[in-house]
């Protein structure tokens, strides 16, 4: 794997892997370009987290393995309205969120890098697993987040010991002013641009296809907000496909709140970038993002393979507004 590059999403210029950079110079996304990954369930560790697929896993020769036992969470039965569900407790995650996934393949990058210090901007679960990880790899975190940040998500990030700044205003001005401190000094270790967050969020794909004796489940829901999750377990089932380890994408739901709902709004006027909004209060605060960085890409994701009933959102009372599709029925 050391011919992996980030390449531009939009001009298709490549960086090497140490880049500082953390999105091309055009302003487009990174992704990561090179060999593909390849995997055979011969491949599997036996080992109760993320790392059971690590042979999945696109890193560099070397990476060093940064774990808190991520993954491999319960895959629970349920009924709504008599339709059988299926819940993945991923706040079973050792920080209480999916972001884990994510964090910990990023955090055994930065580690084989040599990166000494990260700045991040995130008032919740992605700055707490970030903090969380870099404790465990004995790397410096410096979080950015908006003052009006949920006081319990802030005492979780400092007792991992990192450190937090706090930045009047919006969300915006936290990641503006987390861009600027990376410029200065520090590596920007971004859970929304950087490409080996996607690597890790896609192990789910392949836990839920091992756990479902490698069958792709006929419909997933998520709660979207920069459309990460939906778009990393995309990339993992699409993988699983090409590989002939499951038979076909499982249908893709991005739920949004009511009071912030770009992607589905896009969605649903068949437009190609997320919906320009003017997001309002909800109590889903984890997914109140109001220009999606991914938001293009998980239009295409959720319009491949699928059909989608209007309006899948979380309604203004922040009730949620399950709709039983008639599809399903
Ligand atoms: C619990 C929870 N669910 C969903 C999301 C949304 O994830 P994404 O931004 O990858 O769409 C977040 C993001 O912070 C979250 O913390
Ligand atoms: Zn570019």
């Amino acid at each position: 794997m050391e011919d992996l590059t980030f390449r531009c999403i939009r001009c298709e210029r490549e960086y090497p892997l140490g880049t500082r950079e953390w999105r091309c110079r055009c302003g487009g996304l990174f992704e990561l370009a090179g060999p593909a990954s390849r995997f055979s369930k011969d491949e599997i560790i036996e080992e109760r987290s993320i790392w059971r697929y690590r042979a999945a896993l696109r890193l560099p020769e070397g990476v060093p393995q940064i774990t808190l036992g991520e993954g491999w969470t319960p895959l629970v039965d349920e009924a709504i309205y008599g339709l059988p569900v299926r819940f993945k407790l991923e706040f079973l995650m050792p920080t209480g969120s999916f972001k884990d996934r994510g964090a910990a393949v990023l955090v055994s990058f930065l580690k084989h890098l040599g990166v000494k210090e990260v700045v991040e901007d995130s008032s919740g679960n992605a700055a707490a697993s970030l903090a969380a990880y870099c404790a465990r790899a004995g790397i410096r975190a410096r979080i950015f987040v908006p003052s009006y940040a949920s006081l319990g998500k802030l005492k979780q990030i400092q007792a991992y010991g990192a450190e937090l700044v706090p930045v009047p205003g919006s969300r915006a001005e936290a990641a503006r002013a987390a861009e600027e401190a990376a410029e200065a000094r520090s590596y920007y270790a971004s859970h929304y641009w950087n490409p080996f967050v996607l690597e890790g969020l896609k192990t789910l794909a392949y836990e839920l296809a091992e756990q479902l004796s490698w069958r792709a489940p006929d419909n997933l829901i998520f709660p979207s907000g920069q459309g990460t999750f939906l778009l990393g377990t995309y990339h993992g089932f699409c993988e699983l496909l090409e590989a002939g380890l499951v038979e076909k994408l499982p249908r893709l739901f991005a739920v949004q709140a009511e009071a912030c709902a770009p992607i589905a709004i896009a969605f649903q006027q068949g437009l190609e970038e997320p919906a320009e909004i003017e997001p309002r209060e909800t109590v889903a605060e984890g997914v109140r993002i109001a220009k999606p960085i991914h938001g293009a890409q998980v239009l295409t994701a959720t319009r491949k393979n699928t059909w989608i009933e209007k309006d899948f959102t979380v309604n203004k009372d922040d009730k949620v507004n399950v709709k039983v599709l008639p599809s399903c029925k």
